[in-house]
């Protein structure tokens, strides 16, 4: 008893420091995990395969800094979402190319979730 009280106050307390999301920067070929504490699971915001800012992002061959794929969102969230770890690769091959011989990276926005699946895991604990 004490200890359902107690599991569900963690619970709570877990949930209110995992509110705010978090973002990041993978540039292209280079790989990066996603990863949330249990018993959160991930849910991506936005994940955008391309280029936005100068070369003091993922410095390289920049030829334009109007570039985004319109697969990566789907593709992100696709495979990420509702799992704990992820891990992102960003490539030509995976999204495709939106700019050829711009040195492209994914920006990424994700949040650390309980989905319903994850508390009613948790309460049969
Ligand atoms: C990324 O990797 C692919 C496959 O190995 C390669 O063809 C491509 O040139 C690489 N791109 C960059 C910008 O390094």
């Amino acid at each position: 008893m004490q200890m359902t009280f107690f599991a569900g106050f963690f619970v709570l307390a877990v949930f209110v420091t995992h509110v705010n999301g978090c973002g990041f920067i993978v540039c292209e070929n280079k790989s990066a995990y996603i990863k949330c504490p249990y018993p959160l699971t991930i849910s991506v915001r936005s994940a955008i395969y391309g280029r936005s800012t100068d070369s003091s992002v993922c410095p390289g061959k920049v030829k334009t800094t109007h570039c985004r794929s319109s697969r990566s969102n789907s593709k992100v969230k696709a495979q990420c979402n509702g799992k704990r770890i992820c891990l992102l690769k960003p490539t030509n091959r995976q999204y495709g190319d939106p700019c050829r011989g711009t040195y492209k990276y994914l920006e990424v926005e994700y949040k650390c979730i309980y989905g319903l699946r994850n508390i009613f895991f948790v309460a049969r604990r």
